[in-house]
């Protein structure tokens, strides 16, 4: 019987349950098994030299390789996405790094004009460098189609996007790499696989700064790559084990926790989001609410077909790069802070901070500008963090 997602959050299978380390003791919380190396009871006999493992064991050789505790949250989240597999990193941006190992100089990545500033700055410092070219475009409104080419390996984006909330239809462009042999990248982290699956829409991998909504408590850093393809999922696991930014046992224990939660906090968290939403419409200092659940958002009708909810990500713009600025001063309750998708609500400044290193050209295609905020609603009271709001901005 197929579970709900509310179950997917907190039990796994009944075959990959029963076969659980835990269930040998009982514990119902999976243990961390904090530990480097694992003992081998001895030497196989087919081993043949230059193999990987000479070792009989019981499946573990080295936590760079592979962990339980990692491996049972690498299962939680393949579920939860509906992959064949799932890789947890020591940061969202160490998973991005990961999958561009995929790629070879002269081969060429379309990617979406707004994106976390981050990955920006990774494709444009870094995987340039290693000659991977990239291609940018308004997913929502041009034509990717157009722009592929046999060295076409991929196409790149987040929706809804942050900051600016703006909707890619995932299944139409699924299609079109499909057409073409290359993959089709989503990084899903602003809504979590709570409210939206990529991969069961035709994307090929989904990216997650597990930092954010599946932790989900502001206090680890993680990442995560999923994919529909074994295949890929193995060669990516090559890649992480010889590379080394897989996750630490207890940071993967802190996701594993964070993620039992993860179906109340998503409810929570946006329902307080719409009651902020109306809220800020209301002020004369407010000029614009970008929040993909508003009807006359331009990616309302997308999000419907395409996603189970709106998520709790909002970005609103002021009337005055000043306002924006004393907002993030005197919010009180609400923590002026770099991060989204935890318990607290954040309010963040995404030109200074999280793209900061975004180019005037990049800024001008995504339309991010000075007097934009980013609020990460969290679970508090709707009515205590309106008011902190209103201190601030009316204040
Ligand atoms: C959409 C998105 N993707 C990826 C990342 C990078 O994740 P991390 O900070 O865990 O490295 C972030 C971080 O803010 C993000 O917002």
């Amino acid at each position: 019987m197929t579970k709900d997602i509310e179950t997917k959050c907190l039990h796994l299978t009944e075959e990959e349950e029963r076969d659980n380390f835990h269930s040998t003791f009982g514990s119902v919380s999976f243990p961390i098994f904090q530990t480097a190396a694992y003992v081998h009871p001895g030497i196989r006999d087919d081993y043949v030299p230059g193999q990987d493992h000479i070792s009989l064991s019981a499946g573990y050789n080295y936590s760079r390789e592979s962990n339980p505790t990692r491996t049972q949250l690498e299962k939680f989240v393949a579920q939860l996405e509906g992959g064949a597999g799932a890789l947890a990193f020591s940061s969202g941006m160490a998973a991005i790094t990961l999958l561009f190992e995929l790629f070879e100089p002269g081969d060429q990545v379309i990617v979406d004009v707004d994106l976390y500033g981050g990955s920006v700055r990774f494709f444009n410092e870094i995987a340039r460098r290693h000659g991977i070219r990239f291609i940018s475009a308004d997913f929502t409104k041009e034509d990717v189609a157009a722009l592929m080419t046999p060295e076409t390996k991929a196409i790149y984006f987040e929706t809804p996007t942050n900051p600016m909330a703006r909707v890619s239809d995932i299944a139409k462009l699924a299609a079109l790499t499909r057409r073409n042999g290359s993959l089709c990248i989503v990084d899903n982290t602003y809504l979590s696989p709570y409210f939206q699956n990529p991969l069961a829409l035709g994307a090929d991998v989904v990216i997650h700064s597990g930092t954010k909504f599946l932790a989900g408590h502001h206090d680890v850093i993680a990442g995560f790559l999923v994919a529909s393809d074994p295949t890929l999922v193995e060669r990516l696991r090559f890649l992480s084990t010889t590379t080394g930014s897989a996750l630490a046992p207890f940071d993967s224990w802190l996701v594993l926790r964070g993620i039992k939660t993860l179906s109340l906090r998503m409810e929570r968290s946006q329902e307080n989001a719409f009651k902020i939403v109306e809220w800020l419409q209301s002020q004369s200092h407010v000029k614009y609410v970008f929040f993909p659940g508003l009807p006359n958002s331009p990616g309302y009708a997308v999000m419907k077909r395409q996603a189970r909810g709106f998520g709790s990500m909002v970005s609103f713009e002021v009337e005055s790069k000043e306002l924006a600025i004393a907002t993030l001063t005197r919010v009180k309750t609400i923590f002026f802070a770099e991060s989204l998708g935890g318990t607290e609500t954040l309010l963040t400044y995404p030109i200074a901070q999280t793209h900061a290193s975004v180019s005037a050209e990049g800024l001008r295609a995504s339309g991010l500008n000075d007097r934009i905020l980013r609020l990460s609603v969290g679970i508090e009271s709707a009515r205590d963090l309106i008011a902190d709001l209103d201190q601030a901005l009316n204040g």
